[in-house]
């Protein structure tokens, strides 16, 4: 018997403790405990009733993911669980924390389940690519109703306890700590009052119509997404005696644990994960116990709503008192909307709202722990403000800068005390997006690096380490492979052509939809101060310039790429399209066609180039880091993992041939990144790299 089960009986009820810190992920020698367990106490005469808990904060996170790709060592999961059905002595489940795939699939097999307060259920295995292949998509739906069993599963979405017990998921809530309430839940077994039965004896007939309807639903919704649709082909055979389904539903999660998907979105877990690990994370993070926040624009709005809602106070500072107002004002629209939406009530509200001060004067920020400027993007105002807080804050106070672009160094120079300083680059909209950059600067003490990231902790961002260049990881990258969309519609590609052509890939939004949301006047604005500085060997298109100076700036002018009369759906605008063929024609360009493919192939390949080097000059810390920035900030296909995930599967290789034949054209845009000549020489993989 291994220790990660604890077992113990009193007053005939065998409990068997799940214990594999930190989740209890239910990996090989779990599998076997569970096993050896379950005969152990069915071979006991002591034993009636035999009641499963967790040890620590999750009854179980399901399957270990970090199995996944690797041979399988014995038993399989569901063959843990068949035993656990099978067992002649009835088990009870008592669930908390979190019931999560393998792990609620676990508690489906047990023969009645009770959840302790705050339980979260959930088979989310969608979300990781596969589906929950140890019985969930035969028992879930046997024990609720098959609309509810099809959504929980095709969403992977979390279920609060009391929902579950609505729904029939759970029989009933139980009280006290875990282990209590499996000696109270086996209690309840013996003397009658917790009715079991063996889920897998339970009959139904799944409705064909409703299974057609949701196949139809997801097939139209994200047709690309393979594991929903699987899902809900695996709960078809529900009807099937209980075997049968379960050997359906087990070829039918092979296929997708061999599939692209499910590689790219364990990534992209693990990415999330591991982005946080800095070499400073060891460092003590110094106290934040009240913060502050340097304009009330968007991003300054939307920073300080994200330190409300981790529990922070915040003293706004705007320039003029009705500027402040109107910050506040901003600040409780955000809340607003989240009252509304059903997401937050309207005391929480109020409490949040209690904790902020929107004032003038950076004075007011002399007490604070963290300050974050987020003024007009313009090194000159910057470095007078941080020269001013430098003045006015305490010693020992962080001091950050929400630049997207500028130099964190020359800021920190402002500064008789760079060691404090430090970027802290957040996304608009900055309470919602939850990627945070945290840009190291040279001067920038390990301890504030620290405090960022337990900051980010709080406001549950993900937060990634770059250092200083123009644009840090993700804007660099984005400024580099923006253009080639321009070149290719200068040389003969329909913007639309380019947007559906990378929505198909799988981002949300093409590159000219998304400059439409944005504003145009935005990338207008940097291209006007980069001009000065940009090499004469670059190419450049000027269509976007065109396009602004009519006033177009995308949706909030009503036209820009698109006219959007109609806000749901875009319409080419035809002025637009003119602009172009006048461009065309000015430069003498005869336009070609470009294939959906080829579209994706340059505008990728791009995207890789830049995260190479930004890999190579040591910007990123790994290429995972990059992969996070993209997931995370940026919109990025989920299922490709990132930017340099998806580079692994194109190969280093093919991706030098790309460079070296668009190079025929623009040598100076198609340069090969260093790091990918050694890469395609020695076949190192961007993986290697991450492991490394
Ligand atoms: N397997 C292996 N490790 C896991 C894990 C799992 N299923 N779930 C979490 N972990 C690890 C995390 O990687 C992390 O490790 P680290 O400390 O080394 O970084 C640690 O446990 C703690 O996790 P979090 O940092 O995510 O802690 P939170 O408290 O924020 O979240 C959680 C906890 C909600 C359980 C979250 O980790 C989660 O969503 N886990 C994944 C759950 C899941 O998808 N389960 C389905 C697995 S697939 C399956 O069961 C297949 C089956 O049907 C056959």
């Amino acid at each position: 018997m291994t220790d990660v089960t604890q077992l113990a009986v009193e007053n005939g009820i065998g409990l068997i403790g799940l214990n594999n810190p930190p989740v209890n992920a239910l990996g090989a020698a779990l599998r076997q405990g569970l096993v050896d367990a379950i005969a152990a106490l069915n071979a006991d005469p002591a034993v009636k009733v035999i009641a499963i808990y967790g040890e620590g904060r999750a009854f179980s996170a399901g399957a270990d993911i970090r199995e996944f790709g690797k041979p399988l060592v014995p038993p399989r999961l569901p063959d843990v669980l068949d035993a656990m059905e099978a067992s002649a002595k009835p088990v009870v489940a008592v669930v908390h924390g979190t019931a999560l795939g393998g792990g609620l699939e676990l508690a489906l097999a047990c023969h009645a389940r009770v959840g302790l307060p705050g339980a979260r259920l959930g088979l989310p295995e969608v979300t990781l690519g596969i589906l929950p292949g140890a019985g969930g998509t035969q028992r879930l739906p046997r024990l609720i109703a098959l609309d509810k069993a099809i959504d929980i599963i095709t969403t992977g979405r979390f279920v609060a306890a009391d929902e579950a017990v609505e729904l029939g998921l759970l029989d009933r809530m139980g009280e006290g700590s875990p282990r209590e309430a499996a000696l109270i839940a086996g209690a309840q077994v013996l003397d009658g009052s917790l009715p079991t039965r063996r889920t897998g004896d339970i009959v139904i007939t799944p409705d064909a119509a409703v299974i057609a309807a949701a196949d139809a639903r997801l097939r139209a919704k994200r047709p690309a997404l393979a594991a929903p649709i699987k899902a809900v082909e695996a709960i078809g055979h529900a009807g099937a005696p209980l075997a049968e389904g379960l050997k359906a539903e087990r070829a039918l999660f092979l296929e997708l644990m061999d599939g692209p998907d499910r590689q790219g979105l364990i990534h992209a877990f693990d990415a999330e994960r591991v982005a946080k690990t800095f070499p400073e994370a060891k460092e003590t993070p110094r106290p934040v116990n009240k913060t502050g926040v340097i304009g009330g624009g968007t991003m300054g709005v939307g920073i300080a709503t994200a330190m409300l809602q981790a529990g922070l106070p915040v003293t706004l500072v705007e320039m003029a008192p009705e500027r402040a107002e109107a910050a506040k004002a901003a600040v409780a629209k955000n809340f607003d909307g989240a009252v509304k939406r059903g997401k937050m009530t309207a005391e929480a509200r109020d409490e949040m709202l209690g904790r902020l001060t929107a004032t003038v004067g950076l004075e007011s920020l002399a007490d604070v722990d963290v300050v974050v400027e987020a003024v007009f993007e313009d090194m000159a105002v910057k470095t007078d403000i941080f020269g001013k807080l430098d003045q006015i804050c305490k010693p020992g106070a962080v001091l950050g800068s929400n630049t997207s672009y500028l130099d964190v160094n020359a800021i920190a120079a402002a500064t008789s005390r760079p060691q404090d300083v430090i970027g802290l680059h957040f996304f608009s909209p900055a309470h919602l997006m939850r990627l945070l950059e945290v840009v190291v600067a040279e001067k920038t003490a390990p301890d504030v690096v620290a405090t960022a990231l337990a900051l980010a902790a709080k406001m549950k961002k993900v937060a990634v380490r770059s250092g200083v260049c123009d644009g840090f990881i993700g804007n660099r990258i984005l400024a580099h492979y923006r253009k080639v969309a321009d070149y290719m519609v200068l040389d003969g590609a329909a913007f639309e052509q380019v947007d559906r052509a990378l929505e198909e890939f799988g981002f949300a939004m093409g590159p000219f939809a998304v400059g439409d949301l944005a504003g145009q006047d935005i990338g207008w604005a940097t291209r006007k101060r980069k001009a000065p500085t940009r090499p004469a060997e670059e190419r450049y298109s000027p269509i976007s310039d065109r396009i602004c100076e009519q006033g177009w700036f995308g949706r909030k002018t009503g036209r820009g790429y698109y006219l959007y009369d109609d806000p749901k759906h875009r319409k080419v605008n035809p002025e637009a399209v003119a602009i172009v063929e006048a461009e065309r024609k000015a430069e003498g360009i005869t336009p070609r066609t470009f294939t959906d493919e080829e579209i994706v192939a340059r505008y990728m390949t791009a995207m890789i180039s830049e995260a190479a080097r930004v890999v190579e000059e040591k910007i990123a810390l790994r290429p995972l880091d990059v992969d996070a920035v993209f997931l995370f900030g940026y919109g990025f296909p989920r299922h490709l993992g990132g930017p340099l995930n998806y580079a692994d599967r194109i190969g280093a290789k093919v991706l030098v041939a790309r460079i070296e034949s668009y190079a025929k054209e623009d040598p100076h845009y198609w340069q090969v990144p260093a790091l990918l000549r050694e890469m395609a020489a020695t076949g190192r993989s961007f993986a290697d790299m991450n492991k490394e």
